[in-house]
């Protein structure tokens, strides 16, 4: 989603702000815009691609401070006009900004009553008028931003450059903004990832601070007024950059990832002598395991789905009463709050806005919220403070894939380290590790013949609509495949628990609908296969996915065979079909699979 780079030093700042914006382009956006200061401020924005803003920069542009951004439009169409950074009337300021002005209608008519014109739809632009006119009633630059951002209700990591002084302040609320610090020269990022390159120390601004930021370094202050306590982090990990090697596209590159970043996720973390799970960065004890009434997972899209497994898991292992919440409800909801209940914020960026308000609505009612996070230093990381990473590496392509694997993966682990502190056996646990511990070499077994994976896309690529059924854990398996469908192949999706195909979706079959059966040797088989034979007696046609030698396979008119394993662990598995089924449809519908149209990687809105 929205990018923002910044540089101040003794370079050429634009093609450091256009590295920094390509760097940020796996987010997802559909416009991008630069601002030079060489005397004047020089603004060339654009709709499209990185590539595109390239293609209209001048040869050369002179100015060694910038700043830039990468839109996905809110407020407002995706338009040139619309494209940050956006500047006052007389273009002696320029701003960028992530985020949204809740209260925008308001600002936007006192302008107009000041006569001034607004030239863009966007919330943003106001930001651009307001500071200005602090600044022409005789307000220092931090001023006019404080004075402006006490008057906006919302989120901002904004950025603001000014054609008379030599410096950017930056200020974040809600929305993340990161400071490096190098020599001679300052950055600021939305996205750690654009730092790296250039410097490992930065501060991740707090919400409510504000910053200058010169060449020779940055001041840190609070919007209220009085200093601010954020300090200077080393960057610990840094994924480089994830290059495609010999793949074509990054969501297939991903996919085939799985394995190897399996085996990342649960080394250490599987402790056999005990038949135990480990996860030392929750920094929980056996005694606040057992007191716990309830465990609550909260997430978005994928991660959704991975917290439906990892209910269904903590509730069959543990005997836990264990929900998973949309993460754009919670809040809302006025959710009651067990200050001995667990929560989970699952979350592959760290950074999507709805489950960042969940949180906080955890911990303004007092109660404890981990993160079971993939991007290392990432806003939830650092607000959840206690946590899992769940180490799958750099995921590049919008459509999640192997970040689903080592949620549910993390959640598995948890679930049996929850069950020990219970009834669990010892014994259990170390039969389970065993599977467990096998599971990387049967995803990669799988992968190096996924079966009729083309036959199955021949049958989805042209329907009208795909059902995808599944029971138990297989239930939000079948979510995941009909979520994975739409973002790449942009084919209307529905997922069901089977049983309840029959009370509704049924209406939809008709000869040759398409019906993705997710249906692997565990005590819900016979019951799916009651379902698949409601749907093939309306005609439907049956892709079936089921365990390796299950007789179970001639109910498919598709069958696709992955490798037997214990029930508990079949959502690692048999996802990936699915995966694969997306891939090529997309492909095959000439879909830009790694960039699927109006996604983004992560929704820093709410
Ligand atoms: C967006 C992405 C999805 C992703 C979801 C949650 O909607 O397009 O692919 O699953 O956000 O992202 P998160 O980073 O919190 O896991």
């Amino acid at each position: 989603m929205c990018g923002i780079f910044g540089y101040i030093g003794v370079k050429s700042a634009a093609p450091l702000l256009v590295e920094g914006l390509r760097r940020m382009e796996y987010r997802g956006y559909d416009s991008t815009g630069i601002a030079v200061l060489n005397g004047e401020i020089q603004v060339h924005k654009k709709v499209g691609k990185v590539n595109d803003l390239k293609k209209i920069l001048p040869k050369v542009i002179k100015g060694n401070c910038g700043i830039s951004h990468t839109r996905w439009a809110t407020h407002g169409g995706v338009t040139d006009e619309n494209a940050h950074p956006h500047l006052n009337e007389t273009s002696s300021l320029a701003i960028v900004h992530n985020g949204i002005i809740d209260n925008v209608r308001l600002l936007r008519k006192k302008l107009e009553s000041k006569g001034i014109e607004l030239v863009s739809e966007t919330d943003s632009e106001v930001l651009a008028h307001m500071i200005s006119i602090g600044l022409d009633s005789g307000q220092e630059p931090i001023e006019a931003v404080r004075q402006t951002l006490r008057k906006v209700v919302g989120t901002w990591g904004l950025c603001v450059m000014f054609k008379e002084h030599d410096m950017i302040i930056c200020a974040a609320n809600g929305s993340p903004l990161i400071l490096g610090q190098g020599d001679g020269e300052s950055f600021v990022a939305s996205d750690p990832h654009a730092l790296t390159p250039h410097t490992q120390s930065v501060s991740f601004l707090e919400d409510g601070d504000i910053a200058i930021i010169r060449r020779g370094g940055f001041k840190i202050s609070r919007l209220e007024g009085g200093s601010s306590s954020t300090g200077i982090t080393i960057l610990e990990e840094e994924w480089g950059e994830a290059d495609l090697g010999d793949y074509p596209h990054y969501m297939i590159k991903e996919i085939h990832e799985q394995p190897e970043a399996l085996r990342r996720c649960i080394s250490g973390r599987l402790d056999y002598a005990n038949g135990n799970g480990k996860l030392g960065g929750l920094r929980l004890d056996s005694a606040t395991l057992r007191a716990t009434p309830h465990v609550r997972l909260i997430g978005c899209g994928t991660a959704l789905n991975a917290c439906k497994v990892g209910r269904l898991a903590i509730e069959k292992l543990a005997r836990v009463p264990a929900m998973a919440h949309v993460a754009s409800e919670f809040r809302y909801n006025d959710p009651v709050v067990d200050q001995l209940g667990l929560h989970f914020a699952v979350s592959q960026s760290g950074e999507t806005a709805d489950t960042l308000s969940a949180i906080k609505e955890i911990k303004l009612k007092g109660g404890l919220v981990f993160g079971i996070i993939n991007v290392v230093g990432s806003t939830i990381a650092r607000l959840c403070g206690r946590g899992v990473y769940i180490h799958s590496g750099p995921e590049q392509a919008v459509a999640s894939t192997k970040a689903f694997t080592n949620m549910v993966a993390s959640l598995l682990i948890f679930a049996l380290r929850l069950g020990r502190t219970r009834s669990f056996s010892r014994a259990k646990g170390r039969k389970i590790i065993d599977e467990f511990k096998k599971m990387p070499d049967r995803l990669e077994k799988y992968l190096e013949d996924p079966g009729p994976i083309m036959e199955a896309v021949d049958a989805v690529k042209n329907a009208k609509s795909v059902l995808f059924l599944g029971r138990g854990l297989s239930s939000p398996v079948a979510s995941e495949g009909a979520l994975k469908l739409m973002e790449v192949a942009y084919i209307p999706c529905l997922s069901y628990p089977a049983g309840e195909m029959k009370h509704g979706p049924i209406a939809l079959l008709e000869e040759g609908s398409p019906v993705v059966v997710i249906a692997p040797d565990d005590e819900m088989k016979e019951k799916t296969v009651a379902s698949i034979h409601e749907c093939r007696a309306r005609g439907a046609r049956i892709i079936l996915i089921h365990a390796e030698g299950d007789e179970i396979a001639s109910e498919g008119d598709i069958s696709i065979a992955v490798p037997r394993c214990d029930p508990l662990l079949t959502p690692l598995l048999t996802v990936i079909p699915t995966q694969l089924i997306a891939y090529h449809a997309g492909l095959a519908l000439g879909c830009d699979v790694d960039r699927p149209r109006n996604l983004a990687k992560s929704v820093t809105v709410e």
